[in-house]
């Protein structure tokens, strides 16, 4: 596997590929890679014939008062796990060479809409940070293919829209969320809890799976939300949102809305988690 840091030798080497006619596909991380990292890599290598992974802790999409700082860096033990993956290539620059006039002077990405509500609006300011990234990321690796988890489903609508709206000539899949055996949807903000802070935060999920099962009985949308919410209350969380949505819009479910999603953001102690799970309703 290649190591690069610098986009002129990023681009040189992504050069000798596309001249050999090989299909690009991409996995943008922030590092600290976990196995849902590398089920992203195996299916990019569904996809494409050379698999770049990027690592890159992208300052802009962080809150002034979040977790930029302590956020794990893991370099030399991700490119080990990425070698063993088959990855074919790793970018991974520093902050100067993604934003060489400092954020102030960057030119930023911003997608109405779909960005506003949930984790927009209780971060501002984070989808225009991952907006503007990804958009240059896709720039410099222009991959045919680029790949996301879905436990960040807002992210990837966001992004969604973003390719649709500036005609990137990219295939975007969205890769089912990993969990550990108690639901627990692996993320790199895992290891900020205690041992007794994750046992609790499977009732993340496990309160998705009955609001599913209340919706889909034909509960109010309004009584399974604030249920959920008590729920997750009980199990010492500090809900941030909880929220049923169409899954495309991702607005407020209506009830004709048949395609929804139950979008949920929960602090547990200092962590902040999302999850969401996708939910149909059958037609009236
Ligand atoms: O999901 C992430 O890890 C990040 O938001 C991404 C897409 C790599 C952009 O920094």
């Amino acid at each position: 596997m290649n190591i690069v840091t610098h986009i002129s030798e990023l681009r040189s080497l992504l050069n000798g590929h596309r001249l050999a006619g090989r299909r690009v596909a991409v996995v943008p991380t922030m590092g600290n890679l976990h196995s849902g990292h590398i089920h992203l890599v195996n299916e990019a290598q569904r996809h494409g014939d050379i698999v770049v992974c990027t690592i890159f802790v992208n300052p802009m999409q962080f809150g002034k008062n979040e977790d930029l700082d302590a956020y794990p860096r893991t370099l030399a033990q991700d490119a080990q796990k990425l070698e063993t993956a088959g990855c074919t290539l790793l970018f991974a620059p520093p902050v100067s060479e993604i934003y060489p006039d400092g954020l102030e002077q960057q030119t930023v990405v911003s997608v109405p809409k779909v960005s506003e509500r949930h984790c927009g609006a209780s971060r501002p300011g984070h989808f225009d940070g991952v907006a503007t990234v990804v958009s240059k990321l896709f720039n410099l690796v222009q991959p045919d293919t680029a790949l996301f988890g879905l436990k960040d489903y807002q992210q990837f609508r966001v992004i969604t829209k973003m390719v649709a709206d500036l005609c990137f000539p990219i295939k975007l899949i969205g890769v089912e969320t990993q969990r550990e055996s108690s639901g627990l949807a692996l993320s790199s903000r895992n290891g900020y809890l205690t041992s007794d802070e994750k046992q609790r935060a499977a009732v993340l999920y496990q309160t998705l799976l009955e609001s599913r099962v209340q919706l889909q009985a034909g509960s109010s949308i309004e009584g399974v939300e604030s249920m959920a919410r008590v729920q997750l209350e009980q199990a010492g969380f500090r809900p941030d949102y909880y929220s049923v949505c169409d899954a495309s819009t991702l607005e407020p479910a209506q009830h004709r809305d048949r395609d929804l999603v139950i979008l949920a953001a929960a602090w547990m102690g200092k962590t902040r988690l999302i999850d969401n799970l996708r939910v149909q309703l059958s037609s009236r």
